[in-house]
Protein backbone atom coordinates (compact mmCIF):
# COMPACT_ATOMS: atom_id res chain seq x y z
CA UNK A 1 0.00 0.00 0.00
CA UNK A 2 1.69 3.50 -0.94
CA UNK A 3 0.91 5.32 2.49
CA UNK A 4 1.72 8.58 0.77
CA UNK A 5 -1.17 8.00 -1.59
CA UNK A 6 -3.75 7.23 0.86
CA UNK A 7 -2.84 10.61 2.65
CA UNK A 8 -3.23 12.47 -0.25
CA UNK A 9 -6.61 10.55 -1.13
CA UNK A 10 -8.17 10.87 2.67
CA UNK A 11 -6.74 14.83 2.60
CA UNK A 12 -8.79 15.24 -0.91
CA UNK A 13 -11.87 12.78 -0.95
CA UNK A 14 -12.01 12.22 2.94
CA UNK A 15 -12.62 8.33 2.47
CA UNK A 16 -10.54 5.93 3.60
CA UNK A 17 -11.44 2.06 4.39
CA UNK A 18 -10.78 -0.01 7.91
CA UNK A 19 -7.24 -1.83 5.99
CA UNK A 20 -6.20 1.59 4.81
CA UNK A 21 -6.90 3.35 8.13
CA UNK A 22 -5.22 0.37 10.08
CA UNK A 23 -2.25 0.91 7.96
CA UNK A 24 -1.85 4.09 8.57
CA UNK A 25 -2.21 3.59 12.37
CA UNK A 26 0.48 0.96 12.34
CA UNK A 27 2.97 3.11 10.08
CA UNK A 28 5.55 5.27 12.22
CA UNK A 29 7.39 6.75 8.71
CA UNK A 30 4.30 8.87 7.38
CA UNK A 31 3.35 10.45 11.17
CA UNK A 32 4.21 13.93 9.76
CA UNK A 33 3.28 14.13 6.81
CA UNK A 34 0.01 12.91 8.18
CA UNK A 35 -0.07 15.95 10.46
CA UNK A 36 0.65 18.37 7.66
CA UNK A 37 -1.99 16.89 5.94
CA UNK A 38 -4.64 17.28 8.60
CA UNK A 39 -3.59 21.22 9.47
CA UNK A 40 -4.22 21.54 5.98
CA UNK A 41 -7.50 20.31 6.12
CA UNK A 42 -8.75 22.02 8.95
CA UNK A 43 -6.96 25.50 7.60
CA UNK A 44 -9.63 24.83 4.90
CA UNK A 45 -12.39 23.89 5.89
CA UNK A 46 -12.80 26.05 9.59
CA UNK A 47 -10.06 28.15 9.68
CA UNK A 48 -7.47 29.40 11.69
CA UNK A 49 -9.83 30.48 14.59
CA UNK A 50 -9.77 28.44 17.62
CA UNK A 51 -12.92 28.15 19.71
CA UNK A 52 -12.93 27.88 23.27
CA UNK A 53 -15.48 26.34 25.32
CA UNK A 54 -15.42 26.82 29.14
CA UNK A 55 -15.26 23.97 30.87
CA UNK A 56 -17.58 23.04 34.35
CA UNK A 57 -17.16 20.38 36.24
CA UNK A 58 -19.93 20.52 38.32
CA UNK A 59 -20.38 16.93 40.11
CA UNK A 60 -18.07 14.11 40.33
CA UNK A 61 -20.98 11.95 42.40
CA UNK A 62 -21.06 8.85 39.73
CA UNK A 63 -23.34 6.01 39.57
CA UNK A 64 -21.59 4.27 36.90
CA UNK A 65 -18.80 2.12 37.23
CA UNK A 66 -16.09 2.40 34.09
CA UNK A 67 -13.03 0.66 34.84
CA UNK A 68 -10.66 3.66 33.36
CA UNK A 69 -12.23 6.56 35.72
CA UNK A 70 -11.20 8.40 38.75
CA UNK A 71 -15.15 8.95 39.57
CA UNK A 72 -16.45 4.93 39.40
CA UNK A 73 -18.47 4.52 42.48
CA UNK A 74 -16.43 2.08 43.83
CA UNK A 75 -13.62 4.77 44.31
CA UNK A 76 -13.86 5.68 47.68
CA UNK A 77 -10.68 7.56 47.66
CA UNK A 78 -12.08 10.91 46.54
CA UNK A 79 -14.30 12.97 48.14
CA UNK A 80 -17.45 13.53 46.32
CA UNK A 81 -19.18 16.99 45.75
CA UNK A 82 -21.99 18.33 44.40
CA UNK A 83 -22.04 22.11 43.28
CA UNK A 84 -25.59 23.80 43.97
CA UNK A 85 -27.81 25.29 41.09
CA UNK A 86 -26.41 29.31 41.79
CA UNK A 87 -23.15 28.61 41.61
CA UNK A 88 -23.09 26.52 38.51
CA UNK A 89 -24.95 29.78 37.10
CA UNK A 90 -22.43 31.92 38.76
CA UNK A 91 -18.97 30.36 37.34
CA UNK A 92 -21.48 30.37 33.87
CA UNK A 93 -21.81 33.88 34.78
CA UNK A 94 -18.50 34.13 35.57
CA UNK A 95 -16.88 32.19 32.06
CA UNK A 96 -18.96 34.87 29.87
CA UNK A 97 -17.07 38.28 31.55
CA UNK A 98 -13.86 35.56 30.40
CA UNK A 99 -14.88 35.70 26.99
CA UNK A 100 -16.15 32.53 26.61
CA UNK A 101 -19.65 31.99 24.44
CA UNK A 102 -20.15 28.22 25.15
CA UNK A 103 -20.02 26.48 28.78
CA UNK A 104 -19.51 22.68 28.97
CA UNK A 105 -21.52 21.72 31.81
CA UNK A 106 -19.99 18.04 33.07
CA UNK A 107 -20.15 15.53 35.65
CA UNK A 108 -20.51 12.39 36.29
CA UNK A 109 -23.32 10.26 35.50
CA UNK A 110 -25.44 10.41 38.56
CA UNK A 111 -29.56 11.63 39.67
CA UNK A 112 -28.30 14.25 41.93
CA UNK A 113 -30.09 16.97 40.28
CA UNK A 114 -33.81 16.59 39.39
CA UNK A 115 -34.59 16.97 35.84
CA UNK A 116 -36.73 20.44 37.04
CA UNK A 117 -33.28 21.53 38.58
CA UNK A 118 -31.16 20.76 35.34
CA UNK A 119 -33.47 22.38 32.99
CA UNK A 120 -33.92 25.27 35.32
CA UNK A 121 -30.10 25.37 35.36
CA UNK A 122 -29.86 25.54 31.72
CA UNK A 123 -32.72 27.95 31.03
CA UNK A 124 -30.65 30.58 33.26
CA UNK A 125 -27.45 30.05 31.37
CA UNK A 126 -28.92 30.38 28.15
CA UNK A 127 -30.38 33.94 29.49
CA UNK A 128 -26.64 34.73 29.60
CA UNK A 129 -26.41 34.16 25.80
CA UNK A 130 -24.06 31.07 25.89
CA UNK A 131 -23.86 28.39 24.03
CA UNK A 132 -24.78 25.30 26.53
CA UNK A 133 -23.00 22.22 25.90
CA UNK A 134 -24.10 19.17 28.09
CA UNK A 135 -21.82 16.27 29.12
CA UNK A 136 -23.50 14.34 31.80
CA UNK A 137 -24.02 10.73 30.45
CA UNK A 138 -26.52 8.50 29.25
CA UNK A 139 -30.66 9.23 29.70
CA UNK A 140 -33.53 8.29 28.19
CA UNK A 141 -34.92 9.93 24.98
CA UNK A 142 -37.29 11.77 27.06
CA UNK A 143 -34.96 13.44 29.23
CA UNK A 144 -32.84 14.49 26.17
CA UNK A 145 -36.00 16.12 24.91
CA UNK A 146 -36.45 18.00 27.83
CA UNK A 147 -32.72 19.05 27.89
CA UNK A 148 -33.20 20.20 24.74
CA UNK A 149 -36.30 22.40 25.27
CA UNK A 150 -34.81 24.42 28.29
CA UNK A 151 -32.32 24.98 25.44
CA UNK A 152 -29.04 22.86 25.27
CA UNK A 153 -27.64 22.84 21.89
CA UNK A 154 -24.79 20.29 22.21
CA UNK A 155 -24.04 16.91 23.91
CA UNK A 156 -20.49 14.86 24.51
CA UNK A 157 -21.17 11.69 25.19
CA UNK A 158 -17.89 9.30 23.97
CA UNK A 159 -18.69 6.00 22.58
CA UNK A 160 -15.07 5.14 24.09
CA UNK A 161 -14.54 1.97 22.10
CA UNK A 162 -16.80 0.74 18.76
CA UNK A 163 -15.35 -3.09 20.28
CA UNK A 164 -19.04 -3.74 22.36
CA UNK A 165 -16.89 -6.57 24.07
CA UNK A 166 -14.42 -4.17 25.25
CA UNK A 167 -16.66 -1.38 25.81
CA UNK A 168 -19.15 -3.73 27.88
CA UNK A 169 -15.67 -4.81 29.53
CA UNK A 170 -14.64 -1.38 30.54
CA UNK A 171 -17.73 -0.29 31.50
CA UNK A 172 -19.22 -2.79 33.63
CA UNK A 173 -23.14 -2.81 34.05
CA UNK A 174 -23.72 -0.38 31.15
CA UNK A 175 -24.75 -1.39 27.49
CA UNK A 176 -23.13 -0.53 24.05
CA UNK A 177 -26.46 -0.75 22.36
CA UNK A 178 -27.53 1.87 24.97
CA UNK A 179 -24.62 4.19 24.50
CA UNK A 180 -25.36 4.19 20.60
CA UNK A 181 -29.13 4.29 21.24
CA UNK A 182 -28.27 7.79 23.31
CA UNK A 183 -26.14 9.27 20.27
CA UNK A 184 -29.41 8.61 18.03
CA UNK A 185 -31.92 10.09 19.82
CA UNK A 186 -29.63 13.51 20.78
CA UNK A 187 -28.79 13.67 16.60
CA UNK A 188 -32.60 13.23 16.01
CA UNK A 189 -33.40 15.69 18.48
CA UNK A 190 -31.18 18.20 17.33
CA UNK A 191 -28.30 18.72 19.32
CA UNK A 192 -24.98 19.35 18.37
CA UNK A 193 -23.47 15.85 18.78
CA UNK A 194 -19.83 15.20 20.41
CA UNK A 195 -18.57 11.92 20.72
CA UNK A 196 -14.80 10.35 20.58
CA UNK A 197 -12.72 7.70 21.95
CA UNK A 198 -10.15 6.42 24.35
CA UNK A 199 -6.96 5.61 23.20
CA UNK A 200 -5.09 2.83 24.62
CA UNK A 201 -7.32 0.59 26.30
CA UNK A 202 -5.87 -2.69 27.68
CA UNK A 203 -7.12 -5.35 25.14
CA UNK A 204 -7.45 -2.13 22.00
CA UNK A 205 -6.32 -3.14 18.70
CA UNK A 206 -5.19 -0.60 15.70
CA UNK A 207 -8.02 -2.26 13.71
CA UNK A 208 -10.78 -1.21 16.41
CA UNK A 209 -9.27 2.11 16.69
CA UNK A 210 -10.00 2.17 12.74
CA UNK A 211 -13.87 1.20 13.30
CA UNK A 212 -14.02 4.24 15.81
CA UNK A 213 -13.22 6.47 12.90
CA UNK A 214 -15.13 5.05 10.57
CA UNK A 215 -18.20 5.15 13.24
CA UNK A 216 -17.73 8.44 13.79
CA UNK A 217 -18.13 9.80 10.06
CA UNK A 218 -21.23 7.16 9.57
CA UNK A 219 -22.86 8.73 12.50
CA UNK A 220 -21.70 12.45 11.38
CA UNK A 221 -20.83 13.87 14.48
CA UNK A 222 -20.38 17.42 14.68
CA UNK A 223 -17.64 16.96 17.15
CA UNK A 224 -15.09 14.40 18.12
CA UNK A 225 -12.83 14.06 21.50
CA UNK A 226 -10.02 11.76 21.21
CA UNK A 227 -7.62 11.47 24.50
CA UNK A 228 -5.35 8.75 25.39
CA UNK A 229 -6.61 6.45 28.30
CA UNK A 230 -4.44 7.72 31.57
CA UNK A 231 -3.98 4.54 34.20
CA UNK A 232 -5.32 5.95 37.58
CA UNK A 233 -4.14 4.26 40.75
CA UNK A 234 -7.35 4.27 42.75
CA UNK A 235 -9.02 1.94 39.62
CA UNK A 236 -8.83 -1.46 38.48
CA UNK A 237 -6.74 -0.41 35.55
CA UNK A 238 -3.87 1.10 37.87
CA UNK A 239 -1.68 -1.55 35.93
CA UNK A 240 -2.31 -1.01 32.73
CA UNK A 241 0.22 0.64 30.10
CA UNK A 242 -2.03 3.39 29.19
CA UNK A 243 -2.73 5.31 25.98
CA UNK A 244 0.28 6.79 23.67
CA UNK A 245 0.39 10.65 22.78
CA UNK A 246 1.61 10.08 19.37
CA UNK A 247 -1.30 7.42 18.46
CA UNK A 248 -3.84 9.62 20.29
CA UNK A 249 -2.87 12.58 17.60
CA UNK A 250 -3.05 10.49 14.87
CA UNK A 251 -6.34 9.01 15.25
CA UNK A 252 -7.55 12.69 15.75
CA UNK A 253 -5.53 13.67 12.42
CA UNK A 254 -6.96 10.79 10.52
CA UNK A 255 -10.64 12.08 12.00
CA UNK A 256 -10.01 15.52 10.25
CA UNK A 257 -9.05 13.92 7.13
CA UNK A 258 -12.20 12.12 7.15
CA UNK A 259 -14.94 14.41 8.91
CA UNK A 260 -13.15 17.99 7.64
CA UNK A 261 -15.66 20.73 8.63
CA UNK A 262 -15.53 19.13 12.54
CA UNK A 263 -14.93 20.49 15.78
CA UNK A 264 -12.23 18.48 17.32
CA UNK A 265 -10.96 19.42 20.16
CA UNK A 266 -6.87 19.54 21.37
CA UNK A 267 -7.91 17.07 24.40
CA UNK A 268 -6.86 17.34 28.20
CA UNK A 269 -5.81 14.60 28.23
CA UNK A 270 -3.49 15.15 25.40
CA UNK A 271 -1.12 18.02 27.21
CA UNK A 272 -1.72 15.56 30.78
CA UNK A 273 0.89 13.04 28.82
CA UNK A 274 2.79 15.99 27.23
CA UNK A 275 3.99 19.56 27.93
CA UNK A 276 2.68 21.09 24.38
CA UNK A 277 -0.07 18.47 24.13
CA UNK A 278 -2.57 21.38 22.99
CA UNK A 279 -0.21 23.04 20.87
CA UNK A 280 0.86 19.92 18.95
CA UNK A 281 -3.36 18.73 18.62
CA UNK A 282 -3.58 22.02 17.27
CA UNK A 283 -1.24 22.06 14.55
CA UNK A 284 -2.56 18.48 13.36
CA UNK A 285 -6.06 19.10 12.74
CA UNK A 286 -7.70 20.68 16.08
CA UNK A 287 -9.80 23.93 16.31
CA UNK A 288 -11.26 24.05 19.90
CA UNK A 289 -9.23 23.95 23.41
CA UNK A 290 -11.71 23.33 26.48
CA UNK A 291 -10.50 25.42 29.12
CA UNK A 292 -11.17 24.74 32.70
CA UNK A 293 -13.77 27.17 34.28
CA UNK A 294 -14.29 25.41 37.92
CA UNK A 295 -13.43 26.88 40.90
CA UNK A 296 -10.96 26.14 43.72
CA UNK A 297 -10.15 22.58 44.95
CA UNK A 298 -12.94 21.08 43.03
CA UNK A 299 -10.71 20.81 40.12
CA UNK A 300 -8.57 18.50 42.11
CA UNK A 301 -11.41 16.39 43.02
CA UNK A 302 -12.68 15.90 39.90
CA UNK A 303 -9.51 13.49 39.33
CA UNK A 304 -10.24 11.26 36.34
CA UNK A 305 -6.75 10.48 36.29
CA UNK A 306 -3.47 11.41 37.63
CA UNK A 307 -1.62 14.16 36.17
CA UNK A 308 -4.63 16.31 34.93
CA UNK A 309 -3.02 19.58 33.93
CA UNK A 310 -4.14 22.83 35.55
CA UNK A 311 -5.36 21.67 38.95
CA UNK A 312 -3.99 24.33 40.50
CA UNK A 313 -4.98 27.41 38.04
CA UNK A 314 -7.53 29.50 38.12
CA UNK A 315 -9.84 30.28 35.47
CA UNK A 316 -8.47 33.81 34.74
CA UNK A 317 -4.78 32.32 34.64
CA UNK A 318 -6.49 29.88 32.34
CA UNK A 319 -7.97 31.90 29.75
CA UNK A 320 -4.98 34.48 29.45
CA UNK A 321 -2.77 30.99 29.49
CA UNK A 322 -4.30 29.36 26.31
CA UNK A 323 -5.07 32.89 24.30
CA UNK A 324 -0.81 33.37 24.28
CA UNK A 325 -0.69 29.44 23.44
CA UNK A 326 -3.04 30.38 20.42
CA UNK A 327 -1.65 33.57 19.58
CA UNK A 328 1.67 32.21 19.78
CA UNK A 329 0.64 29.73 16.94
CA UNK A 330 -0.60 32.80 14.88
CA UNK A 331 -4.35 31.92 15.28
CA UNK A 332 -6.57 33.55 16.82
CA UNK A 333 -9.45 32.95 19.67
CA UNK A 334 -12.83 32.76 17.82
CA UNK A 335 -15.59 35.56 19.08
CA UNK A 336 -18.68 32.96 17.69
CA UNK A 337 -19.96 30.36 19.54
CA UNK A 338 -18.32 27.81 16.99
CA UNK A 339 -21.02 25.83 15.99
CA UNK A 340 -20.39 23.43 13.05
CA UNK A 341 -20.76 24.95 9.48
CA UNK A 342 -21.26 21.99 7.54
CA UNK A 343 -20.26 21.43 3.96
CA UNK A 344 -22.50 19.79 1.56
N1 LIG B 1 -19.92 10.88 32.95
C1 LIG B 1 -19.98 11.37 31.63
C2 LIG B 1 -19.60 10.32 30.63
O1 LIG B 1 -18.95 9.35 31.00
O2 LIG B 1 -19.94 10.50 29.45
C3 LIG B 1 -19.11 12.61 31.42
C4 LIG B 1 -17.91 12.75 32.27
S1 LIG B 1 -16.61 11.59 31.91
C5 LIG B 1 -15.49 11.91 33.22
C6 LIG B 1 -15.84 12.35 30.50
C7 LIG B 1 -14.80 11.50 29.79
O3 LIG B 1 -13.65 11.33 30.60
C8 LIG B 1 -15.19 10.11 29.42
O4 LIG B 1 -15.96 10.08 28.24
C9 LIG B 1 -13.85 9.39 29.27
O5 LIG B 1 -13.48 9.22 27.91
C10 LIG B 1 -12.86 10.35 29.97
N2 LIG B 1 -12.03 9.65 30.95
C11 LIG B 1 -12.43 9.02 32.05
N3 LIG B 1 -11.39 8.41 32.67
C12 LIG B 1 -10.29 8.67 31.91
C13 LIG B 1 -8.91 8.29 32.01
N4 LIG B 1 -8.46 7.52 33.01
N5 LIG B 1 -8.06 8.73 31.05
C14 LIG B 1 -8.51 9.54 30.06
N6 LIG B 1 -9.80 9.91 29.91
C15 LIG B 1 -10.69 9.48 30.82
FE1 LIG C 1 -18.86 7.99 35.59
FE2 LIG C 1 -18.36 9.11 33.18
FE3 LIG C 1 -16.34 8.34 34.82
FE4 LIG C 1 -17.85 6.47 33.63
S1 LIG C 1 -16.49 7.98 32.60
S2 LIG C 1 -17.24 6.49 35.81
S3 LIG C 1 -19.85 7.46 33.63
S4 LIG C 1 -17.82 9.95 35.20
FE1 LIG D 1 -4.79 26.10 32.47
FE2 LIG D 1 -2.65 26.78 30.80
S1 LIG D 1 -4.76 26.38 30.30
S2 LIG D 1 -2.75 26.71 33.03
Amino acid sequence: MDLELLIDRAEHEHVLTKDEITALLKSKAINEDLYAAADRVRCRYVGDEVHLRGLIEFSNICGQNCLYCGLRRDNTKIERYRLAAEVIVELAMKAKEYGYRTVVLQSGEAKCYTMDEMTDIIRKIKALDLAVTLSIGEKSREEYAALKTAGADRYLLRIETTDKALYQAMDPGMSWDNRRRCLRDLKELGFEVGSGCLVGLPGQTLESLADDILFFKELDADMIGVGPFIPNNDTPLSYAAGGEFELSLKVMALVRLLLPDINIPATTAMESLREDGRIVALKSGANVVMPNVTEGDYRRLYALYPGKICVNDTPGHCRVCITSKIEGLGRKVSSDYGFRQKCK
